[in-house]
């Protein structure tokens, strides 16, 4: 069993790492404090590959595997998770879902802009009544000769407004339950198309959150994805490589909080000494690497599952359940070892604690990853 990297893994981890210090720290805390989205900075992403990194170099991605994906995402969110959210939804539920299951027209229309940051994505499930259970979708599509009409409203959809691309759920046959469900592309300027508020939120307040309302949008019926049917099994598929994503970007707030808080408990002095030297805090650091470790084991192992064709169900599931409660935990902890500093918007922890606790609760809860993971082992 070899854990070492590869030298193409560690170039791609180091671009990532210069990345984020040059170009995404810079203005993190004012981008936060605006709810400003970092347009320049996504653009810049995907001049270097980072928002089509797993898709076909012929459809202008960057050809890579899972595991380089999932270093850039540690990377970048170590600090600024507002950026990462946007690299994940586009790399994880837009490119990959369209390049997995869309036609070559699908392909060739919005690949080329979604992998090189011309345009950007936004996978549309989520619903006022339908959050964690996903099957009871009310936005309906129904069809009309030759095309859909879609109606209905979806919510907290990561680059609701910033998106030109949606990939949008609907029940296409109303009494047919989870398996009368469509998944449809959707573009931005479409008529009945409307973005609705932005929320405010406690974290990830860079990246923009919409309700997108639908009334009466014509979809032509190309821009169906997959058999008529598919939509439910679709989204669950997408997700199921969505949550490695996620589960990556956890493992980075992590790990950022973990190394400022390293670095300021060597600096800071009380009772006589640097603050590292007590057990107090010397021990709260040994729990964080420990934990970000088996974290980091969890994140790789299910990336290596994804490139090496293992059902990944299972190992993403776990890998996101644990890696967003090491964030959570972590970012909290670091706080703490920052003491009043640590409550102030300067030392970046209290913005990491923020970003942490969404990673518990997108692309499916704590609680569903739990459903994921004890109905696969219950199976065995
Ligand atoms: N792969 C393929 N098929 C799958 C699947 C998977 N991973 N998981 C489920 N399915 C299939 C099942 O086989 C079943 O099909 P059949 O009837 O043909 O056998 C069908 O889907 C229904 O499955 P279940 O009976 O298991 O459905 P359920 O109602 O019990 O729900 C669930 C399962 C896991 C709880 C699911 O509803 C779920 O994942 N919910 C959470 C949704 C979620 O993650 N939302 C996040 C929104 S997106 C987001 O957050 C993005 C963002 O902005 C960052």
């Amino acid at each position: 069993m070899d854990f070492s990297l590869s030298e193409e893994h560690l170039m791609i981890q180091q671009a990532a790492k210069d990345f984020a210090e040059t170009e995404l720290l810079p203005g993190v805390i004012e981008r936060d404090e605006a709810q400003e989205f970092p347009a320049e900075q996504v653009k810049k992403m995907g001049e270097l590959g980072f928002m089509g990194m797993m898709v076909n170099e012929k459809y202008g991605g960057s050809g890579m595997d899972t595991l380089s994906y999932v270093l850039v995402m540690e990377e970048l969110s170590k600090i600024d998770a507002s950026a990462s959210v946007v690299v994940s939804v586009n790399n994880s539920l837009v490119c990959w879902g369209l390049e997995t299951y869309g036609t070559e027209a699908q392909k060739e229309k919005y690949l080329s802009r979604l992998t090189t940051g011309e345009a950007i994505g936004a996978f549309c499930l989520s619903e006022p009544e339908a959050g964690s259970d996903a099957t009871s979708q009310k936005t309906t599509a129904l069809e009309n000769g030759d095309h859909y009409i879609l109606n209905g409203t979806k919510n907290w959809i990561t680059n609701g407004n910033s998106a030109e691309v949606y990939l949008v759920i609907a029940q296409t046959h109303i009494d047919k339950g989870h398996k009368g469900i469509n998944a449809f592309i959707v573009e931005k300027g479409m008529d009945g198309f409307e973005i609705g508020p932005k929320e405010n939120k406690l974290g990830i307040r860079g990246s923009d959150t919409h309700s997108l309302i639908f009334n009466d949008v014509k979809v032509p019926k190309e821009n169906r994805i997959g058999e008529d049917g598919f939509g439910f099994k679709f989204a669950m598929k997408t997700l199921a490589g969505g949550r490695i994503g996620i589960a990556a970007q956890a493992l980075g707030i992590a790990a950022g909080a973990y190394e400022l808080a390293k670095k300021y408990s060597k600096e800071r002095k009380a009772f006589g000494t640097e603050i590292s030297n007590h057990q107090a805090i010397a021990f709260k650091l040994a729990d964080m690497h420990t934990k970000i470790e088996a974290a980091r084991h969890l994140v790789y192992k299910s990336a290596w599952d994804k490139d090496n064709g293992n059902n990944y169900d299972l190992s993403g599931a776990m890998a996101k359940l644990y890696a967003s409660e090491v964030a959570m935990e972590t970012a909290v902890e670091a706080v703490q070892v920052h003491g009043g500093n640590g409550f102030v918007k300067d030392y970046h922890v209290e913005r990491l604690m923020r970003d942490a606790k969404i990673t518990q609760i997108y692309e499916g809860t704590s609680e569903i990853q739990k459903i994921v993971i004890s109905r696969s082992v219950l199976r065995d």
